[in-house]
């Protein structure tokens, strides 16, 4: 059974330039909660409950958002403040969290890779991006962590997205086997349109075997100079080890500016006490 998630957030954040400066892309809020937290609730969902992160200079506030605060907490009940404190203890007690730090930003590879000695060499992981919000009635990586329970190899979460889209992502070649279920028979990180064999795309969810640490750790350099994961999973699909899943759910990519606004409007809609006031400003600019 899968107990780990690794979730990488030691990206730059170049995208939201200032802030990130000073506030990690994955604190930024989604309605009033860090966008990060929608995605270790999923991992929590799953099952999976040691949650490592593979944070970077300037992420502290990652670590401290899902780390208790017992001063923070006394001074809460002393001022009888029951509901905020509350709150704090539920964020602080949703899994067992530990951090690793990528010492270079090389690259997703590269970050995944710095869970080798904390997920040993036999043992299943999932991966889940910090920057990808799944809303879904089954969580997206379960639907992943069945698959690849029965196929065995890798499973990555796919998104069929327009071509000219595909130099965003790592593209999968392969045949559908079922409806949703591509077996992988090779993958490239951001090809062009013209050269992408397909338009199924790899967003931020993987479960994969501990092997791939050690192929990580011989991955050359590939796609703008970073060690990609992608590459990685490559060798798996080359042996005919890699699953592609269309999960059902619907994916925010909280790692542009637009797409954190439009994850904030959907989950803002899902709250009862909020629906009503956020239809009615949508109405003000519509
Ligand atoms: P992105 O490609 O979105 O990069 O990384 P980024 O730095 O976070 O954002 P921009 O492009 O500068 O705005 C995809 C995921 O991989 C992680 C990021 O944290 C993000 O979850 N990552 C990327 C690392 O952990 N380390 C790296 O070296 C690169």
């Amino acid at each position: 059974m899968i107990t780990k998630a690794v979730l990488p957030v030691a990206g730059l954040g170049t995208r939201f330039l200032p802030i990130t400066k000073s506030v990690p892309k994955e604190m930024l809020p989604v309605v009033d909660k860090p966008g990060l937290e929608y995605i270790v609730a999923e991992a929590v969902e799953a099952g999976l409950t040691e949650l490592i992160f593979v944070t970077g200079a300037g992420k502290g506030a990652i670590e401290d958002y899902f780390h208790r605060d017992y001063f923070l907490e006394s001074q809460l009940e002393a001022s009888g403040k029951a509901d905020y404190l509350k709150e704090v203890q539920r964020v602080g007690k949703l899994a067992k969290v530990i951090s690793v730090r990528q010492q270079e930003r090389l690259g997703l590879g590269h970050a995944v890779y710095q869970a080798a000695g904390i997920v040993s060499p036999n043992e299943d992981f999932a991966v889940l991006l910090g920057d990808d919000i799944i809303d879904a009635k089954t969580p997206a990586i379960g639907q992943l962590m069945a698959v690849q329970a029965e196929r065995g190899g890798c499973c990555v979460a796919l998104m069929d997205v327009p071509r000219d889209q595909t130099d965003r992502y790592g593209i999968c070649d392969g045949q559908m086997v079922s409806p949703g279920l591509m077996h992988v028979s090779g993958m490239i990180e951001k090809p062009d349109p013209a050269e992408a064999p397909s338009t199924y795309s790899i967003v931020g969810r993987y479960v994969l075997p501990g092997e791939i640490l050690q192929i990580l750790e011989t991955t050359p350099r590939g796609r703008g100079g970073e060690i990609q994961l992608t590459d990685a999973l490559a060798v798996l699909a080359g042996r005919g080890q890699a699953w592609g899943l269309e999960f059902e759910g619907a994916r925010f990519d909280t790692g542009n500016t637009l797409g954190l606004m439009r994850a904030s409007i959907h989950f803002a809609l899902k709250r009862p006490e909020l629906a009503e006031g956020m239809r009615g400003i949508l109405a003000e600019f519509s």
